[in-house]
């Protein structure tokens, strides 16, 4: 993914009209999109490849089953025109493996969750983040998803996978994390959803994050 404005719009609306209205007003503000299970649900595989003309898609499926079910996953994922996929990493370096083989004879990108951005994200997540972030880096993955609400974690995990692997960001807004101090950690990109989607103008929200983080 190309970086001119650091920014991700996570696309969590239902409906393909509201859907493609909001990615039309924020494409110029945004390096990607990312859709999840609330959008392909609501309307289906197809919305990628409608929004990848916009930009880059990332499939939030947070994938996590055992290798060969992984494997399936990414490559509907990638065959229905996404740029990169999202997964766990606690299913194992095995599963792990199969999503970073899959995307590579795709040519795509391949981001592992190390640690969730809400209140029950320190539950489980933070005892093993550094471990799955480290995971991350020797199985080959693009980079990791941090979170934007503990700017602090991002730093650790900065320094655990270096300056090779990026980390996106979620957790920006509605979620109480502020863009610029997460930029200032280390993330390279925000994931930003409902302070955008839910805005009377998603383009000057956007354009304010992106002013904001003077990425
Ligand atoms: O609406 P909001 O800006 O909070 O959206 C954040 C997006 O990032 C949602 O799509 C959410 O599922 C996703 N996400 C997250 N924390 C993670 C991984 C993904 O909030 N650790």
């Amino acid at each position: 993914m190309e970086k001119k404005n650091c920014l991700i719009l996570a696309l969590d609306v239902t409906d393909r009209e509201n859907a493609l209205r909001i990615a039309n007003e924020v494409s110029e503000y945004v390096d990607s999109i990312k859709v999840g299970y609330p959008l392909v649900l609501g309307e289906g595989l197809g919305i990628v490849k409608e929004l990848a003309e916009l930009a880059p898609v990332i499939a939030d499926f947070k994938v996590a089953d055992i290798p060969n079910t992984d494997r399936l996953i990414c490559e509907q994922v990638f065959k229905a025109g996404a740029d990169a996929v999202i997964t766990h990493g606690f299913t194992g370096r095995d599963s792990l493996d199969s999503c970073v083989k899959v995307a590579k004879e795709y040519g795509r990108d391949v981001y592992v969750v190390t640690e969730m951005s809400h209140p029950g994200g320190v539950e489980f997540f933070r005892p093993v983040a550094e471990t799955i972030a480290k995971m991350a880096v020797d199985a080959g993955a693009t980079g990791v998803v941090a979170p934007a609400t503990r700017p602090e974690r991002v730093r650790d995990i900065r320094k655990i996978i270096g300056n090779d692997l990026h980390i996106i960001s979620p957790g920006v807004g509605a979620q109480g994390g502020s863009a610029a101090d997460v930029i200032n950690a280390g993330a390279d990109w925000v994931i930003v959803g409902r302070s955008i989607y839910n805005s009377d103008s998603p383009a000057d929200a956007a354009m304010k994050i992106c002013n904001d983080m003077k990425c």
